[in-house]
């Protein structure tokens, strides 16, 4: 099964697979480990910062092995790439997906550049995500600017802004109303950016309407940060037992939104 495949299945089957970044080894671990065990498709994330961290090389060479390792159906997307140089060196390393996020520019340059990103990844095979309106309180998806962007470009998938935004609040209001509209009015995938702390009953609505692809890093983010500031606490200074604790702790976690976004028992 192809990501493409399993975007298909989960929109017709309402359920979201779940986009997990990591840029440390117990999170990539963690997130396989739970992915094994729940017998769930999931995509692995990484973004610029990230990126920038470990490098596109060991991305791959540890995704590649850890993936074989563990068995499992899993994917490398760049995350919020706003690169083009970036982009094109990620699909030719072997990336599953890309999102550009031309959010930032006005909307015809948008197109301009997310055509370029198409025109590079669809010779691989390679999944594109688009995204219009900066994902932060009150942005709202405009509709008409994602038919047009959508029908100029043609692109697979769209990140949209219906009151998420990155980070970890509990006080998010989805706008449902919008993502009625902008699912009634395209046939893309709709990916939820910024799903770290929504409440689990408006997860549930937001993919019962049409959210197939759900992202998660600042829950994993502190997830990691906490156990690890934990374990500092106590006597354990041998890194192989506090980081398998780490690790076990992300697992944990991601195995709950697996839960919740329903891609258990996907594979
Ligand atoms: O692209 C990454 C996600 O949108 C992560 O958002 O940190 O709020 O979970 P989050
Ligand atoms: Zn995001």
């Amino acid at each position: 099964m192809t990501l493409r495949n399993y975007l298909e299945k989960a929109k017709k089957e309402k359920w979201a697979i779940g986009q997990f970044n990591f840029s440390a080894l117990e999170q990539l671990r963690g997130i396989l480990g739970a992915a094994q065990k729940l017998r769930s498709p999931v995509i692995l994330g990484t973004s610029g910062g990230e990126l920038g961290y470990l490098g596109l090389e060991e991305v791959i060479a540890l995704f590649e092995i850890a993936k074989a390792k563990y068995r499992v159906n899993a994917f490398l997307n760049l995350d919020h790439g706003k690169n083009l140089d970036l982009i094109k060196r990620a699909v030719d390393y072997g990336f599953s997906a890309v999102h550009f996020d031309g959010s930032g520019l006005p909307l015809e340059k948008n197109i301009k550049y997310a055509k370029k990103v198409i025109e590079c990844a669809y010779k691989k095979g390679v999944l594109v995500e688009g995204e219009l309106e900066d994902i932060k309180k009150d942005n709202l998806t405009s509709l008409n600017k994602a038919e047009k962007f959508i029908k100029e470009t043609k692109i697979d998938s769209l990140a949209i802004a219906i009151g998420n935004r990155h980070g970890f609040y509990k006080n998010v209001k989805l706008n449902f109303n919008r993502l009625k509209e902008i699912k009634e009015k395209t046939k893309v995938f709709l990916v939820l950016h910024g799903g770290s702390g929504i409440p689990e009953h408006q997860i549930k609505k937001a993919i019962k309407l049409g959210i197939v692809k759900i992202n998660i890093n600042t829950e994993l983010r502190i997830v990691w940060k906490k156990s690890l500031a934990a374990a500092f606490r106590t006597r354990e200074s041998k890194p192989y037992k506090i980081l398998a604790v780490v690790q076990n702790e992300v697992q944990k976690k991601v195995e709950e939104k697996i839960k919740l976004f329903g891609s258990r028992n996907k594979i």
